[in-house]
């Protein structure tokens, strides 16, 4: 007999097959048990007839509790009234392991009380949707860049650079230096790009922002490539086929998630159209302006109802073009005719699920570099490497991050980025 996983029981219909599970959810009558099995890979429903089964297997089959591993034999069919498509009609029920007051149960729980038990939370079908789903970007992440020549590079994680400020570093000890964990990858990738010509790098990256939104985490993942000989025009290219690639792939893999999680499909699809719509940030100040949001001037940064707001504007991602300089990191390229603004963009996601990329055109020379480099307090002995770059056959390059949580958040349509990374790190929780 045959050991399968639940994901491949539709090649397998007619046929005698050995499962390991967990019991998710019971139902039983006085004729027929009801067993809602999980094993990672899917769920699906067991079968259990008094009268087709010795009467042990049957009593075993009603009384087992929630969570229990066990190992099932049976026959698997197909099951037109399930989204699955297939069940199982058991034969043989070994349990692995008890399980006894499961503390998840099919009612209503609060978000503290499953959050402190995301240990366990993340074995309920809504979180599996989820997962797949990141799991899906994460794979397509991979093909996409890999299909356009792009090297895979990992920068470190202990660093003695602030790329993105001072403001919401972590600090550590490394031996009898201080260091801090990685905000970005981007001045090392910039530093790959140069040797390898287009890089991308895929980790964890680190705020300690003060921040309790739905769109913030304090340890989240971020994609970056960075491209030599690339100005910014080609950088936007690059990152509207990425987006609407990932979209495309969780349509094309996810289905069954999408369903789970009642994301509307044609929403989604709307997503896959190129090319995605620009506006300036001038723009944008001025469209907010006309809409009544008297509380913004040329050279704030936007907050979530103003990047809400003008996604609204907008049927699919929209980028906002060159911020003022004073509100963006120091290795942005200054525009080339208005020296208060940099050449950078943002991608704005629709829905309300705000900034899903920061990118922009790195400045290549030396001497505006040394001197934002001053101007941003930085400690100038940190960065002379990344000064090297612009002596040594320095070129145009440009690059961005995607955070990968405010994706899964977005193209999954859920409501808070938490329950898009598997034990998420927020300002106020660090358990489980
Ligand atoms: O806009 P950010 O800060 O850009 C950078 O770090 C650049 N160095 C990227 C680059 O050009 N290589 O961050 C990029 C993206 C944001 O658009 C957002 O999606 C995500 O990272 N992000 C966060 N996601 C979750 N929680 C947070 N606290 C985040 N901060 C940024
Ligand atoms: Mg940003």
């Amino acid at each position: 007999m045959e050991t399968i996983q639940i994901i491949d029981s539709k090649k397998h219909v007619g046929e005698t097959v050995k499962i390991g599970a967990w019991v998710a959810n019971k139902r039983s009558s006085g004729k027929i048990a009801f067993l809602q099995l999980r094993d990672g890979t899917a769920y699906f429903q067991g079968v259990v007839v008094k009268n087709e089964v010795p009467e042990e297997v049957f009593q075993l089959a009603k009384n087992l509790h929630q969570e229990t591993s066990i190992i099932l034999t049976g026959e698997i069919r197909e099951d037109s009234r399930s989204k699955f498509g297939y069940e199982i009609g058991i034969k043989t029920i070994e349990v692995v392991s008890e399980s006894r007051d499961y503390p998840i149960t099919p009612k209503e729980h609060g978000t503290d009380f499953l959050m402190d038990h995301r240990h366990l939370w993340l074995r309920s079908s809504k979180q599996h949707a989820i997962m797949q789903i990141r799991n899906e970007i994460i794979r397509a992440t991979y093909e996409f860049f890999n299909h356009h020549h792009f090297v895979k590079i990992d920068p470190p994680i202990l660093t003695g650079s602030a790329p993105e400020g001072t403001t919401d570093l972590f600090e550590t000890n490394y031996f009898d230096q201080k260091a801090y964990l990685s905000q970005s990858g981007q001045l090392y990738m910039e530093a790959a790009a140069m040797a390898f010509g287009k890089v991308f790098s895929f980790g964890p990256t680190f705020r300690a922002e003060k921040s309790k939104t739905r769109r913030h985490l304090i340890e989240f993942w971020m994609i970056e490539p960075e491209m030599a000989f690339t100005h910014q025009e080609e950088s936007l290219k690059v990152q509207e086929q990425y987006v609407a690639f990932l979209v495309q792939n969780v349509l094309d893999h996810c289905g069954y998630a999408l369903d789970v999680l009642g994301r509307d499909k044609e929403v989604l699809k709307k997503y896959t159209k190129l090319p995605f719509p620009r506006i300036s940030y001038d723009e944008a100040i001025a469209l907010l302006k006309k809409n009544g949001f008297d509380d913004i001037e040329w050279g704030d940064d936007f907050g979530s109802p103003h990047e809400t707001f003008i996604a609204n504007s907008f049927e699919q991602p929209v980028f906002i073009l060159n911020y003022p300089k004073a509100i963006k990191p120091f290795y942005m390229k200054p525009h080339p005719t208005r020296e208060e603004v940099v050449i950078c963009a943002d991608m704005i996601a629709p829905e309300g699920y705000g900034e899903i990329i920061g990118g922009s055109e790195r400045a290549t020379d030396y001497d505006f570099l040394l001197e934002q480099i001053q101007n941003h307090g930085l400690d100038e002995k940190e960065y002379s490497w990344y000064l090297d770059l612009r002596k040594y056959g320095s070129v145009p390059h440009s690059g961005f991050g995607l955070g990968l949580e405010r994706t899964v958040t977005w193209i999954a349509g859920i409501d808070h980025v938490r329950e898009a990374i598997p034990f998420p790190r927020l300002l106020n929780r660090i358990y489980p």
